[in-house]
């Protein structure tokens, strides 16, 4: 029997703020102490992960003692080969980001978020991080007259290109990834999803030096599915990074453990990275960004961090033994999934013989196609009983 038990080739990693969350929500106060970035890195090492990430001011939040914190930091991380896989820059918590960083309407404070950006992709080029997420929660409005959404674009744009000019001049070995989320905590937020996130990318001056990082609960809350959104983002090449955590649907940004939520939604996901049983698989860290509820003390949060990355493996032991199983093969094939793989007009063929060909569309809609039977194996599958 699998013991499920997590190793460093597995490539979890959490984000620093997840574990060391304190429970401040906006109906109440702290409800565990401050954790030491150090003892996160020792804890997690401990349980399996591979690495960690985190915000600027997670690690350091103030200047006086940057340099003595740095050093006890990376100290941890050399003493337990933990790596630092992606960093983000914090442009939300201050009140100087209530309307945003890179798209406030004050230039004062655009400028301020772009220097606090650039300051921590120079720390992140230090530490080996190769990703850098921009999330842009603070990025948005709540009512329609305040925010010029074209403007705020091409600012975002402007941004964007110079970070991605920094990067290549300062030769970094560094990808920056968007994060779209719907609202929360603006009222309605920029890049609201996937689809938003890629598109305005391809407008972007240096495309290819930026991506998305998709959290699970964000495209839930949008009723998206997120499975289809990374297959997606994986066929316009852009999966550069994934937060995994779980959700119940369109409601508040619930941040559960992975698998908690809509678990048929994980299994779905977790094929995707494994590769849908015809692609590479994902190689990038397995990242989780979720919350141990308030309900927790240290032992519940270390019990959730476990459970994220438990909850993958499970669930990937389980898709391999789905995409192993011979008659989910003889399902597939009965409902005709790899015949999407033909192109619609064969090599040779031109339009006219698509036109000129005879068709039996009565004897074509008449076939079932045996979707559910597939389903119901994968269901069995997910439930243990296969
Ligand atoms: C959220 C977001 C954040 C970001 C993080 C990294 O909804 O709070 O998911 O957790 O992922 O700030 O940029
Ligand atoms: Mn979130
Ligand atoms: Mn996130």
């Amino acid at each position: 029997m699998n013991s499920f038990t997590p190793t460093k080739d597995d490539k979890f990693s959490f984000g620093l703020w997840t574990v060391g969350w304190q429970g401040v929500d906006v109906f109440g106060t702290a409800v565990r102490p401050a954790m030491d970035p150090v003892h996160a890195v020792e804890k997690l090492a401990e349980l399996g992960a591979a690495a960690v990430t985190f915000h600027d001011d997670d690690v350091v939040p103030d200047d006086s003692t940057r340099g003595q914190v740095l050093e006890r930091f990376t100290k941890a991380l050399a003493d337990t080969g933990m790596g630092v896989e992606m960093m983000t820059t914090n442009l939300f918590s201050h009140p100087v980001f209530k309307d945003g960083g890179l798209t406030a309407n004050d230039r004062q404070v655009r400028r301020y978020a772009l220097a606090k950006v650039l300051r921590n992709v120079d720390l992140a080029a230090e530490l080996g991080a190769t990703t850098y997420v921009l999330w842009g929660g603070r990025e948005g409005a709540e009512s329609g007259g305040s925010k010029d959404v074209r403007a705020a674009l091409d600012r975002y744009k402007e941004s964007m290109d110079l970070l991605c000019a920094y990067v290549r001049e300062q030769g970094y070995n560094i990808r920056f990834a968007i994060e779209p989320k719907p609202n929360e905590p603006r009222g309605d937020i920029l890049l609201p999803s996937i689809g938003h996130a890629i598109a305005f990318i391809n407008d972007l001056a240096d495309p290819e030096l930026v991506g998305i990082n998709p959290e699970v609960g964000h495209e839930q809350m949008a009723s998206l599915n997120y499975a289809h959104g990374i297959a997606q983002a994986l066929w316009h090449g852009k999966l550069y990074h994934i937060d995994l955590n779980g959700q119940h649907g369109p409601r508040f940004d619930q941040d559960l453990r992975f698998g908690a939520g809509n678990l048929r939604e994980a299994f779905w996901t977790v094929d995707v990275l494994q590769g849908s049983g015809r692609y590479p698989a994902y190689d990038g860290h397995i990242h989780f960004d979720y919350k141990p509820p308030r309900t927790e003390d240290e032992d519940g949060v270390w019990e959730t961090a476990r459970g994220c990355m438990r909850n993958y493996l499970i669930l990937r032991e389980k898709v391999n033994a789905f995409r192993a199983d011979p008659e989910v093969a003889e399902a597939l094939a009965a409902a005709r999934v790899a015949e999407l793989n033909e192109p619609t007009l064969a090599e040779g063929e031109s339009l006219a013989d698509l036109r000129g060909a005879s068709y039996d569309p009565d004897a074509l809609g008449n076939r079932g196609l045996g979707f559910e039977r597939l389903d119901q194996l994968a269901m069995e599958h997910l439930l243990g009983v296969r």
